[in-house]
């Protein structure tokens, strides 16, 4: 068994929230699990996630390639390794980031986007991605990020929300959109019943129901 789980959303969805009690859910049940998030991941990834968040001006398209750089070393370094040994990977964030955040929300090359990923990922694609889709202002208003952003960046997290939910739309079999101003353990329960399906498909049944 490889299964590859991806959280996707906007700032304050409840990725972080939801991808650790996904992970939490599966190990109570005696799954082999591993919780991985982007950018960062690994000691490099972490390195360069701190050079995305620290001072100063980023290019966008150097932002672009150090994504990918943290990207492609999470693949090569955790989650291809974690997959071949039968492990159930979980990832707060992956490749769709990028195509939401860099191609609808910047407005960079979607074409050049798409090969830097497969590039980054080898081609590897989750079996699964969780997009919990909130209203822009609610999420930044969780993180209490609301104030700080000018309305031209309201209207750029509205491009990045608007992406997701096109992509979720082209691909409903490998996406499942959760409305994520929803109180979270419920949002925790549509999830895990995405899940399960998920597990019996593929041979594995899991404990008990919620
Ligand atoms: N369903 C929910 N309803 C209300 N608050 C939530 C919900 N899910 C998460 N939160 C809170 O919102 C904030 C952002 O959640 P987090 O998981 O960090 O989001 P993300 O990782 O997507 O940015 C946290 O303070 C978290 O406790
Ligand atoms: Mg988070």
């Amino acid at each position: 068994m490889s299964l590859f789980i991806t959280f996707e959303g906007g700032e304050g969805s409840g990725k972080s929230t939801q991808a650790k009690a996904l992970y939490r859910r599966l190990l109570s049940i005696g799954i082999s699990c591993v919780l991985t998030h982007e950018p960062g991941g690994t000691p490099l990834g972490n390195r360069l996630r701190r050079l995305l968040r620290g001072e100063g001006e980023i290019d966008p398209q150097t932002e672009l390639f150090l994504f990918a750089a943290s990207r492609a070393q999470l693949v090569r370094e955790v989650i291809r390794p974690s997959l071949e040994r039968g492990a159930l990977v979980i990832s707060d964030r992956f490749f769709h980031s990028t195509i939401a955040y860099q191609g609808y929300g910047r407005g960079l090359d979607l074409t050049i986007i798409e090969e830097l990923n497969r590039i980054a990922t080898e081609g590897l694609c989750p079996d699964l991605v969780v997009l919990l889709d909130i209203p822009v202002e609610e999420g930044l208003a969780r993180k209490r990020l609301r104030d700080r952003f000018e309305k031209e960046e309201l209207a750029f997290h509205q491009r990045v929300r608007e992406g997701y939910l096109e992509m979720a739309g082209s691909d409903p079999k490998r996406w499942l959109v959760v409305d994520a101003a929803l109180p979270r353990q419920q949002v925790t329960r549509l999830i895990w019943e995405r899940v399960t399906n998920l597990l019996s498909e593929r041979g594995l049944t899991p404990g008990a129901a919620l």
